[in-house]
């Protein structure tokens, strides 16, 4: 009778022993699937991968509380209203277009391959060659004022300029070493060979473009929009950013065209179009009128340094002016390589 009570009693032990087990498993097998992170760890591979820049519509759903960051987001989003020609106050009516400042630095200014700014604040000053001096941030900023915008220097110490710094310094915060590249710039497409054809940049605009910017490239406001803010702006034409803006070069607006052109197709990463249709666009769209920038001839007081594409003389060579506005741009490349051992990339 005693045997058999303690083998009874050894059965019951093992069994609840094997209860508990399976008990403590399956448990542990719940806790696993609700919080996997506490078991792997990451290589700092993953996390640099994992990392995303900071958006502040998502930081002011959160209760962010940097007015002044909060205002720099809006002047760049909302330029046309705060600080151009919707603007209240005369006083800040700075830019001379209705082009928002995002409206080619994309998401707010977080968008690779869209000269982004984040990691912007650790890349100035810097050397500029269309003023052959160093230039700050601010400098850089009041470039696309005068030309992207079509208007005036914000003052240095004003409280838009001091916003947009701030909201830029914001963005550049906390990025991964390996993830700042690509951030930087618009990717370079391979420059061909030949000259633009006008001819095929407009079939192409026909097919890539025109449903958004427009048979006559002037784009398309939004709707109920008080100051005029554009939901596909305009390429070309009095609203348009001048001739002495960057994306009036055709080599720069080829390298904007490839990495985000047509909008919602392509991406840095992921480009829609090839090298050569981008460049053929690229000519198109700067082949229309749109507002003279005043003074052009200062620009680059080393003319040598002038980018190639630059469409505006005086130059430091005897290409015909066409030549610099459409290509083909090798053979002004190896002039320069020859003369002065400069290798441009634009
Ligand atoms: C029409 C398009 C356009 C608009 C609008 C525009 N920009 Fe730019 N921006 C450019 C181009 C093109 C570059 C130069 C990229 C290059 O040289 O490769 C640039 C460069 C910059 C840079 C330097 C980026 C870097 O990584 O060095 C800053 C900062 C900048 N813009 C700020 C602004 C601000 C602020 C506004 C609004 C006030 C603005 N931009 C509006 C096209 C534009
Ligand atoms: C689906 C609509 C759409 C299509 C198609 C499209 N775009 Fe755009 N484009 C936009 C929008 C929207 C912006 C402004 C982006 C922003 O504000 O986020 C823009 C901005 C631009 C800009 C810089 C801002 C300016 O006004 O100068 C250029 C240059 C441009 N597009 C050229 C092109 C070209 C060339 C094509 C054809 C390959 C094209 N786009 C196709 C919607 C479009």
């Amino acid at each position: 009778m005693d045997k058999f009570s303690t083998l009874v009693k050894s059965i019951a032990n093992i069994f609840g022993a094997v209860i508990t087990l399976v008990l403590v498993i399956f448990l542990g097998v719940l806790f696993y699937q609700t919080y996997p992170g506490l078991f792997i760890k990451k290589s700092v591979a993953e996390k640099v991968q994992e990392w995303t820049p900071r958006d502040i519509d998502l930081a002011i759903a959160e209760g962010f509380g940097d007015k002044k960051v909060e205002y720099g987001y809006q002047l760049v989003t909302d330029s046309p209203n705060q600080m151009g020609p919707g603007a209240e106050d005369p006083k800040i009516r700075y830019a001379g277009n209705h082009l928002a400042c995002t409206n080619c630095h994309l998401d707010a200014g977080t968008r690779p391959g869209s000269a982004s700014w984040v990691g912007i604040t650790e890349r100035f000053p810097q050397f500029s060659n269309r003023s052959n001096s160093e230039g700050t941030l601010e400098d850089r900023i009041n470039g696309c004022m005068e030309r992207s915008m079509d208007g005036e220097m914000l003052p240095k110490g004003s409280r838009e300029m001091e916003a947009i710094i701030a909201y830029m310094d914001w963005l550049s915060q906390d990025i991964p070493e390996d993830r700042k590249a690509e951030f930087k710039g618009f990717p370079s497409i391979k420059i061909p060979d030949f000259a633009v054809d006008l001819e095929k940049g407009a079939a192409l605009y026909q097919v890539e473009c025109v449903r958004c910017h427009g048979e006559t490239g002037q784009g398309i406001k939004k709707t109920g929009s008080a100051g005029g803010f554009y939901l596909y702006p305009p390429l070309w034409g009095e609203d348009s950013y001048n001739d002495g803006a960057g994306m009036h070069r055709v080599i720069t607006a080829s390298n904007f065209i490839k990495g985000n052109m047509p909008f919602g197709e392509a991406s840095r990463d992921n480009p829609k179009l090839t090298d050569e249709e981008a460049y053929h666009l690229a000519g198109y769209i700067n082949s229309f009128s749109r507002p003279e920038k005043e003074n052009k001839e200062k620009d680059f007081p080393d003319l040598k340094l002038k980018p190639v594409s630059t469409p505006y003389g005086p130059w430091a060579d005897d290409f015909p002016a066409d030549q610099h506005k459409y290509g083909p741009f090798q053979p002004i490349k190896d002039f320069y390589k020859e003369r002065y051992g400069l290798n441009k990339s634009q």
